[in-house]
């Protein structure tokens, strides 16, 4: 099975088994990161998903969206790189995908 690799607030690195068609949110929280707080359950409305993405994969990525744009505009931790974990949808083609949980707003 394809792997997610997840870097936790304190830089620890998990690689996880990632199942395709899910979201990258539900694999991370799936796996025990409570950290990622996922308030909204994953409906584009909380950025409590906020990751960092390896800019290797920017290209496999579906483009940011107007309402994911507004949440992210809304973190003081927003870089060129923050996604919310919730909008990507996990697949096979982004096997070794690696995504840091963005500190708490
Ligand atoms: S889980 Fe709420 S915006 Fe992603």
């Amino acid at each position: 099975m394809a792997k997610l690799i997840v870097v936790n607030r304190s830089g620890e690195e998990q690689a996880v088994e990632a199942q395709s068609g899910l979201s990258v949110m539900e694999i991370i929280r799936d796996n025990g990161f409570d950290e990622l707080l996922a308030l909204c359950g994953g409906c584009c409305s909380c950025a409590t998903c906020h990751v960092f993405v390896d800019p290797a994969f920017a290209d496999s990525l579906p483009p940011v969206s107007e309402d994911e744009n507004d949440l992210l505009d809304s973190s003081d931790h927003r870089n060129e790189t923050s996604r919310l974990s919730c909008q990507l949808t996990f697949s096979d083609s982004l096997d070794g995908l690696r995504v840091t949980i963005a500190p708490e707003d």
